[in-house]
């Protein structure tokens, strides 16, 4: 585990090439075994592999969701708030999980935020994407990660960036 997280950075360029049917597979065991308060686990998550949807998607916000537009996959984050009331940490847990299950499979990726963002009109990026995929209202949108196969290489960040003054020992 400390070798994936030494290497993981967010990807935003990727190859033209569909993500294998089997690591999707793995990817969608690895969110379904992700821990939530409870055990309620108040999430449901859409696999979209269609261009054209990406597209759409890749504009829902304003700004940084562009690199949607030509991502093999982006796994769209939604979380039930009559399910639970901490669904937010719970999705937030099971895309990090899928982050980093993506990263072990040889998979880029990186984090597109949809909640409490607004797309160029003004309009919420939630709305957006719940009218473009017909979600209902309590079935909240918390984030898109895009993953892929990487086009671009990134080194991890090295120890000594770290900003190790954030960690206190009492005692
Ligand atoms: C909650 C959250 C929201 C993020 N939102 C976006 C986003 O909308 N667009 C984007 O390109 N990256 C987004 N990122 C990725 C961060 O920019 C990235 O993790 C950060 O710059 C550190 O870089 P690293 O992941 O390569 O270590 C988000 C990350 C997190 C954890």
């Amino acid at each position: 585990m400390i070798d994936l997280l030494r290497t993981r950075r967010s990807i935003r360029k990727f190859e033209n090439t569909p993500v294998e049917a089997e690591k999707i597979e793995i990817l969608k065991e690895a969110l379904l075994r992700s821990p939530s308060s409870r055990g309620r686990n108040p999430w449901q998550f859409i696999f979209v592999q269609d261009a054209a949807i990406l597209k759409r998607l890749a504009s829902a916000k304003d700004h940084g969701g562009e690199f949607l537009d030509g991502t093999p996959l982006g796994v769209v984050i939604l979380g039930d708030e009559t399910v639970s009331d901490v669904w937010i940490e719970d999705c937030s847990i099971a895309a990090i999980i899928l982050q980093l299950t993506a990263h072990d499979l040889g998979l880029g990726s990186c984090w597109v935020q949809i909640r409490n963002r607004n797309n160029k009109s003004g309009e919420t990026a939630e709305s957006v994407i719940q009218k473009l995929l017909g979600i209902p209202p309590q079935m909240r949108v918390l984030a898109i990660v895009g993953i892929g196969k990487a086009s671009e290489t990134k080194r991890g960040i090295p120890l000594m960036m770290l900003k190790k003054n954030a960690v206190h020992n009492e005692g």
